[in-house]
């Protein structure tokens, strides 16, 4: 092994950071050899904030609809082949019920920005939710709003709040997005939702187009520094339909490697083993667990929508990935020693 990088992953797991160039240096000295050291170090982390215990989330898409044109998203605005849906307040409650029931303390809404869900509408929404289930937490991931909504979500029980800032880089941004869209909008949000005292998680992809390792490196830095409360990141996937449907995916390796320097970063960071990891690879799930990640969110919506939440191609919508199929998930993560509890999973402070 290179005696260089691994003593910055030594010094990146005592310390916590490293300048942006020594991040760099960490990515374009991806090895497996590497890797597995910076995953043995990652595991002892995380053992010492969560023990051997994975946090469970119920992923429910309420919406397919949405305003943006993300040009790798396969529900992007101008996809004409993609079936819209939204779900009702009262199947989204359903959804939760039945969550409930499978032993999920934390349920996630996500979908696309859809100009259907109003604060009104969300927030009747979050009041019975939080009536019914005043001891889960609820995450909200539905994309960029003004401040006053985040504002009023918050108040009516909204916990939690996930928006990935897909890149660190404003010039990498601009590459992944239309004009419409601003990397300066993206990180008011950001900001935004951690004043009003959310739970907030970034994230990006790996392998996005034009991304390199100084992309990469920005993103350590941008974690390392906004210390989010989750941050989820897995494989960019091209979706045929897109402007980036001929590009080449992001690596379950690479993927796992940068999981285990977010876990070094940020002992206590809620770190998801993504369903684009479980889907570029057949042990995804439990590759990430394995580079230092200790969070899963299976899927609770409708069976009848899931096929057409198709952020990217053959996303991965049943077996462990079901939210109805538990026992096997619960049996996968006890294979590699690690134990899904029932509880809200919050950060360890
Ligand atoms: N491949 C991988 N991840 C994607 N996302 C959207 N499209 C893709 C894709 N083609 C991710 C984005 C977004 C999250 C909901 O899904 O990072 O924030």
């Amino acid at each position: 092994m290179n005696k260089e990088t691994a003593s910055l992953v030594q010094r990146l797991s005592c310390l916590h950071e490293l300048s942006e160039a020594e991040y760099r240096c960490l990515v374009d000295g991806f090895t497996p050899e590497l890797a597995e050291y910076a995953a043995s170090l990652a595991v002892k982390a995380r053992q010492a904030v969560y023990g051997n215990k994975v946090f469970i989330r119920g992923l429910i898409e309420i919406t397919n609809a949405c305003r943006n044109d993300c040009l790798y998203c396969g529900i992007r605005r101008s996809n004409r082949h993609c079936q819209r849906y939204r779900l009702s307040p009262q199947e989204i409650l359903q959804c939760c019920d039945e969550g409930y029931e499978l032993g999920f303390r934390t349920f996630v809404l996500q979908g696309g920005e859809d100009g259907f869900f109003t604060d009104d509408l969300l927030c009747e929404l979050l009041q019975g939710l939080k009536s019914r289930y005043p001891l889960c937490a609820v995450t909200l991931s539905l994309g960029e709003r003004p401040r006053e909504s985040y504002a009023r979500l918050r108040e009516a029980g909204a916990d939690r709040y996930l928006l990935r800032h897909e890149t660190a880089d404003r010039e990498h941004y601009a590459k992944l997005h239309p004009h419409s869209m601003r990397f300066e909008t993206r990180m008011r949000c950001l900001n935004d939702l951690k004043e009003l005292g959310y739970q907030v998680g970034c994230g990006f992809m790996v392998g996005s187009p034009h991304q390199t390792s100084a992309e990469l490196a920005k993103d350590l830095k941008f974690v390392e520094q906004f210390s989010p409360d989750m941050c989820g990141i897995g494989p960019f996937i091209p979706q045929a339909d897109t402007p980036f449907g001929r590009e080449k995916a992001g690596t379950a390796e690479l993927t796992c490697y940068l999981l285990s320097l977010l876990r070094l970063i940020k002992p206590n960071l809620l770190l998801p083993s993504t369903t684009a990891l479980g889907t570029i690879h057949p042990h995804g799930r439990e590759l990430g667990i394995l580079a230092g990640a200790n969070v899963v969110m299976p899927n609770l919506s409708p069976p009848s929508v899931r096929k057409k939440y198709a952020l990217y191609d053959n996303k991965l919508s049943d077996g462990s990935e079901s939210a109805q199929c538990k026992a096997e998930l619960v049996a996968r993560m006890a294979s590699i020693g690690y134990e899904i509890v029932t509880d809200r999973g919050d950060i360890q402070k």
